[in-house]
């Protein structure tokens, strides 16, 4: 079992290069098995564990997967199975795009129900309502889900909740529907635009992703392609709030600006810097913050991704701030951990109140799921004295040598073995 321990209270200086975007990566992963002709070349990949448990996966259905440096190879023309019923589809969320794939690809899918962070309830009920208007046949037997359809036919799909897990599955089998298929109220997220993009790349004719009507004209086959995943916008968020939370000047490179803004705004109104350049972020600070208020929402909203990262820079803010988690019923479990180290703060169901304190101090915490544990180190990093974060597994399914970057930034941070 590792462990994060770090000695806080030190400014950030340097400069950072983001990886490649998981929540993109995991989706183009799985999309690939919809090539029938030709490998798919994915560069920018990021190596981490939500990625290697889909390459398991993967391999586990025939498909040769090759991955080096961050270059990921994957022949799908050879996978030999659709049955996905394997202990890694109950680790991570986006193994549910298995179905979608193999959907499109095969019309049968056999998969174990997603796992993820512990956020509250995650249906799947917008998924399996975009699958069945294509004409498939869903059924859940215990923890397994039941895909099945002679032939998918191209429809009108209207989202009732803005979701980017539904609209980029039901998108995928879309692909290879015969006919024209519109997702309505979809989800704008810059990763179900990259997902659209690679698609595209295979021979997929999609357009419109990134505005709530996606129109996909299906297609009959997919080919392989070369591809690079854009990088990481909740990444590059969390070292945007690290910097203005301890202080310093940190450039952030290898982003796309435009995807930042929300952050960026609210970093603003707090008082730090942020210069936009090419595709870098500098985010300037002293460390002295104002309360703001933040309200998570479906892209371009403030992402919900980054709301425990900016509570534990909002906890040393001067003054009063109300954080309002409209995405999820639960993704409030960092609260007793920040508390540990003298954060003062109340919830009550999706909110949160922040009464800004002067200080924070280190101390043994864990981290309770992915962005809970990106908050921690934050914490950790501004607090006086020693942090030790435990559970850093939930951090290593989402971010690529967290530590190795902060330290570059000059922050004292290690792993530990225990
Ligand atoms: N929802 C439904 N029915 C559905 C699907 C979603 O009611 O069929 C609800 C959810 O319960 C939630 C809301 O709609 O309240 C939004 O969920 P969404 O489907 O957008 O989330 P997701 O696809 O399960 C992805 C990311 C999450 C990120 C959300 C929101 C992946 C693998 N996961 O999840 O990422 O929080 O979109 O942007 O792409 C993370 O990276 O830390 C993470 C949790």
């Amino acid at each position: 079992m590792d462990k994060l321990v770090i000695n806080g209270g030190k400014p950030l200086y340097g400069s950072i290069d983001i990886s490649g975007a998981k929540n993109a990566a995991v989706a183009i992963v799985p999309a690939t098995i919809m090539s029938s002709k030709g490998v798919c070349v994915i560069d920018n990949i990021p190596d981490i564990e939500d990625v290697r448990c889909l390459e398991r996966i993967l391999t586990s259905l025939g498909c040769k997967v090759n991955k080096v440096g961050n270059t990921i190879t994957i022949d799908s023309t050879v996978i030999n199975g659709t049955d996905a019923i394997t202990h890694d589809m109950q680790n991570m969320r986006a193994s549910y795009y298995l179905i979608g794939a193999l959907l499109g690809r095969f019309g049968k899918a056999k998969v174990v129900l997603p796992g993820g962070c512990p956020i509250g309830d995650r249906p799947i009920d917008q998924h399996i309502k975009g699958f069945e208007a294509l004409g498939a046949v869903v059924k859940i037997e215990g923890d397994t889900v039941i895909v099945t359809a002679d032939k998918l036919i191209g429809t009108s799909v209207y989202f009732d909740v803005v979701s980017v897990g539904a609209t980029i599955n039901v998108m995928l089998a879309a692909t290879l529907a015969e006919g024209t298929t519109i997702l309505e109220n979809s989800a704008k997220e810059p990763h179900v635009v990259d997902v659209a993009n690679f698609l595209n790349s295979m021979g997929a004719n999609i357009k419109g992703a990134g505005t709530d009507v996606i129109r996909i004209v299906g297609v009959i086959e997919l080919t392989g392609c070369d591809y690079s995943v854009i990088p990481d916008q909740i990444e590059a968020g969390t070292f945007m709030l690290a910097a203005a939370g301890c202080g310093g000047e940190v450039i952030v490179n290898n982003v796309i600006p435009k995807h930042l803004e929300s952050i960026t705004a609210k970093l603003e109104e707090m008082g730090a810097q942020v210069l936009q350049e090419g595709e870098s972020v500098t985010v300037k600070s002293n460390g002295r913050l104002k309360a703001v208020n933040i309200k998570t929402l479906p892209y371009p909203g403030f992402p919900t991704d980054a709301q425990q990262p900016m509570s534990a820079i909002l906890v040393i803010a001067k003054g009063k701030s109300v954080i309002n988690e409209s995405i999820y019923e639960s993704r409030m479990m960092h609260v007793d951990e920040l508390k540990k180290m003298g954060a003062k703060i109340e919830v009550e169901g999706r909110i949160a109140t922040i009464e800004g304190v002067e200080k924070l101090t280190g101390a043994k915490v864990h981290a309770t799921d992915l962005r809970a544990g990106a908050a921690l180190i934050i914490a950790g990093l501004i607090a006086e004295g020693v942090t030790e974060i435990k559970d850093i597994e939930h951090i290593d399914r989402g971010y690529l040598n967290i530590e190795e970057k902060f330290r570059i930034l000059g922050a004292d941070i290690k792993r530990v073995t225990e």
